[in-house]
């Protein structure tokens, strides 16, 4: 028979829910640390917890109740979780998710390391290098820190000579001096090595000259030496215009002017006609039609003599590029101390 006075027997799903989260709120001001923090946070919301447990029963619940028991679940669990989140802080963790990760946002783009790029003098460099390379040189390199024999005595320079000057080289406390010149290489290559010889040496050369927009106390040559039976100024000639089809195109000109070198004889500065306007003459190269890029000549006996190798057996050509020189042209830059100030609105247009 039907109960004239139906009391209930259970609590209802509504029930249920707001007294789990009365509990969890107060076990959650209790939790003194971080793990106690975190088995009640489990207790409540884990995968196996009391929330996820009464929110089971929803699928079985009452049709009148579910609407109101599915809106307050989820309700405390956002209540709860913005609740131990806040304690979590307050107990310097930091705030989880329902799952337990970390808040990471994946979707973030991550975090771009930059990976720099080569200076525009070694970019010359590497080029004007394998180029001879292909003209089969072999790249080697010397010291900065030279001696009087390997920057001027081998090299057939005299002591009276303007460049032996305390003003046009540095020398230094230890009795030897930063090297003016990459034909240093030369001689240190011909002592250890005998001909047949094709080397290029690029490195640092220092002067102390004046800094302006064309000269630095510090720049960087390549220098270039063949030595073998029969080398002539033809093959010199030759390597060169090699050169600078390559690295400055098919339609470049080359001029040898004569010049005098203590190391070369006979030697020649060499210019290549102006990109700008083909050897008529522009503002760009002061009106001459012609630029010049380096310093050569056909190796000098004496020089020969100096590390033993025979003049009447064997000649040979040298040569000594300017890198920044010629890296000013290549880019159009108009001042030589931009490469050296370490400005990477400058160096990253290199890149
Ligand atoms: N060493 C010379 C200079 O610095 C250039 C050069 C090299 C000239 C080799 C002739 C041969 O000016």
């Amino acid at each position: 028979s039907r109960s004239p006075n139906p009391i209930k027997t259970s609590l209802s799903l509504v029930d249920e829910l707001l007294q789990l989260e009365t509990q969890a709120k107060e076990d959650c001001g209790q939790a003194t640390s971080p793990e106690a923090l975190e088995s009640v946070r489990i207790k409540y919301l884990g995968r196996k917890g009391q929330l996820q447990e009464l929110t089971s029963k929803l699928k079985t619940a009452n049709p009148e109740e579910k609407p109101q028991a599915g809106k307050e679940a989820n309700r405390i669990k956002n209540a709860l979780q913005g609740i131990f989140d806040e304690k979590a802080k307050s107990l310097g963790q930091r705030p989880r998710t329902v799952s337990g990760g970390p808040k990471k946002d994946l979707t973030m783009p991550g975090t771009v390391k930059p990976i720099g790029g080569r200076h525009p003098i070694t970019q010359v460099t590497d080029e004007i290098c394998d180029i001879f390379k292909r003209l089969g040189f072999i790249a080697v390199s010397g010291p900065e820190m030279e001696s009087e024999h390997y920057n001027f005595e081998a090299l057939n320079i005299p002591k009276e000579h303007p460049s032996r000057d305390e003003l046009d080289t540095f020398y230094l406390e230890n009795g030897l001096l930063l090297r003016s010149q990459t034909s240093t290489v030369q001689i240190r290559v011909m002592e250890h090595e005998k001909p047949p010889l094709k080397v290029i040496a690029p490195g640092r050369v220092y002067r102390p000259d004046a800094t302006d927009a064309t000269h630095s106390f510090m720049f960087h040559q390549i220098e270039g030496l063949m030595v073998d039976e029969r080398v002539s100024f033809a093959d010199l000639k030759g390597v060169l215009l090699s050169f600078a089809h390559e690295f400055f195109g098919k339609d470049v000109r080359l001029r040898f002017r004569p010049h005098f070198f203590p190391f070369t004889e006979p030697s020649a500065e060499v210019d290549i006609s102006c990109g700008i306007c083909k050897g008529e003459g522009c503002r760009s190269c002061g009106k001459k039609g012609w630029l010049e890029i380096l310093g050569a000549g056909m190796v000098h006996p004496n020089v020969l003599r100096a590390v033993k190798i025979s003049p009447e057996k064997y000649t040979g050509f040298a040569f000594g590029l300017g890198v920044e020189r010629i890296a000013m042209l290549r880019w159009g830059v108009k001042d030589i101390r931009l490469f050296y100030e370490n400005d990477l609105r400058f160096l990253k247009q290199f890149s």
